[in-house]
């Protein structure tokens, strides 16, 4: 199974633990999760407002209309797996 998550941060949180400070990734793109590995630079140069795939080191943008559509388009396709019993509970197929 797979997921798609969106991140809109570009810079990791800064933790800082009994003397010790971390880096934690808050972009998405780090390849040492939970930290961060400096991978969030390629996020510098974003443009306000669009959305970004990045797959296999390369950055494609997505379109915004497609994706919220994908996302609007998600419940339905969930509701459609629950079928109500005669009873009125839910149960999945
Ligand atoms: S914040 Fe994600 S790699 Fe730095």
């Amino acid at each position: 199974m797979a997921r798609i998550v969106i991140h809109s941060e570009k810079k990791p949180f800064k933790l800082e633990i009994g003397g010790e400070v971390k880096y934690i990734c808050m972009c998405g793109l780090s390849k040492n999760m939970p930290f961060c590995d400096g991978s969030h630079k390629q996020c510098e140069s974003e443009e306000e407002g669009k959305v970004y795939e990045y797959s296999d080191g390369q950055r494609f943008e997505v379109s915004r209309e497609e994706s919220e559509e994908e996302y609007d388009n998600k419940g339905d396709e969930e509701d459609d797996d629950e079928e109500e019993s005669e009873d009125g509970d839910s149960e999945e197929e």
